[in-house]
């Protein structure tokens, strides 16, 4: 048997056809078809062009300047992300302000511009469709396939490449979002996290007031007091790992600290000045900072998960998940007679898994 169709019954080739090209012209014997078929499901043909034509091209020009506002917004959005400085607390509000300020209007002229669309250059026309249950008749899918090419038509997307093309345009920063901020994943933190801003000479000042501080002001046994680096008093990034907690003991009070140095353990005491010691204010557990000191038995409380760290005996860990004792910082005194750093940390500070990366 052969397959051979004979000639003169070859169905026409259809064209390839690309998205967005636009649909041939129909013939007038598939608009006669087309109004037979109208009549036989009883639905109400639309029309393909919008009743005032001249109306509907002036509204296509502020629809098209609508999506070229979103397309330059949403570029905004990412050249903000990507341009604006985050590090100091102004810095974030201005960039927060602007990375807002470029989304909504890249929406708002997006959204606008589509309402515009749909409103003043589709024809105003309001269509009902039967519903029917489950799977629909081969008839009507074939229906709805020749309905979706005449609301193609009628949307004007096809017929106004201008149209077409900025909304593509306005769409694409929009949806290249996603993939920018996925650089916030990154990048990886190297050896950053061993390390905090404290360095040799560093002076300690006083959290709130941002004054330096003398062993003199500080000698009321029992007190606590929470300093920062000096010039970093505004830098949240380096005040997540470098807060520290002064305490002050009584003579005999303080029992001589040991802590990591290069790996070995070591004594800690010349660490120290009058009777003042510096731990991390940064809970080795999962980093909340420890604020609750009790002055009788001179216990460190971390009020997240209740670690306790004994403050006279190098903040070991006597109660809680916390795996390690807060790392010391070592301390010294300027010229002035000023607290300062005698070095950074000698280990890691906050959630000790950081020693096993
Ligand atoms: S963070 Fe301090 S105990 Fe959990």
């Amino acid at each position: 048997m052969s397959d051979e169709v004979p000639e003169g019954e070859q169905s026409p080739a259809r064209p390839h056809r690309v998205i967005g090209t636009p649909l041939p012209v129909p013939s007038s014997v598939d608009v006669a078809e087309r109004e037979s078929d109208s009549a036989a499901t009883g639905r109400e043909k639309m029309p393909a062009d919008p009743a005032d034509p001249v109306s509907a091209k002036r509204a296509e020009r502020i629809v098209a300047a609508c999506f070229i506002v979103a397309f330059i917004a949403g570029i905004g959005f990412i050249a903000a992300y990507v341009g604006l400085e985050v590090g100091p607390l102004d810095a974030v509000l201005r960039s927060n302000l602007a990375l807002g300020l470029s989304l909504s209007v890249a929406l708002t002229a997006l959204g606008l511009g589509s309402l515009l669309w749909v409103r003043r250059v589709m024809p105003n026309v309001e269509t009902a469709e039967q519903r029917h249950p489950m799977r629909s008749p081969s008839k009507d899918r074939e229906a709805f396939q020749e309905y979706f090419a005449e609301a193609t038509e009628t949307s004007q997307f096809v017929k106004r490449p201008l149209l077409r093309r900025t909304l593509m345009l306005a769409t694409l920063p929009l949806a290249a979002i996603p993939i920018v901020v996925l650089r916030d994943l990154g990048p990886l933190p190297g050896t950053s996290l061993r390390y905090t801003v404290w360095k040799r000479g560093t002076r300690a000042v006083v959290y709130g007031t941002n004054r330096p501080l003398t062993p003199a002001e500080f000698n009321t046994p029992g007190s606590m007091i929470t300093v920062i680096p000096e010039g970093y008093e505004d830098d949240q990034d380096a005040l997540a790992k470098a807060g520290v907690i002064l305490i002050k003991f009584a003579p005999g009070e303080l029992h001589i600290p040991t802590n990591y140095n290069g790996g070995t353990l070591v004594s800690t005491m010349n660490w120290t000045v009058d009777n003042i010691v510096a731990y991390s204010k940064i809970c080795t557990h999962v980093g909340c900072p420890v604020a609750l000191y009790e002055q009788t038995t001179h216990h460190i409380l971390c009020p997240c998960h209740q670690s306790t760290f004994d403050a006279a005996n190098g903040a070991n860990v006597i109660f809680g998940p916390a795996a390690r004792a807060l790392p010391q910082l070592p301390l010294t005194l300027n010229s002035q007679g000023q607290l300062v750093a005698a070095s950074d940390f000698t280990q890691p500070v906050g959630p000790s898994f950081w020693e096993r990366g």
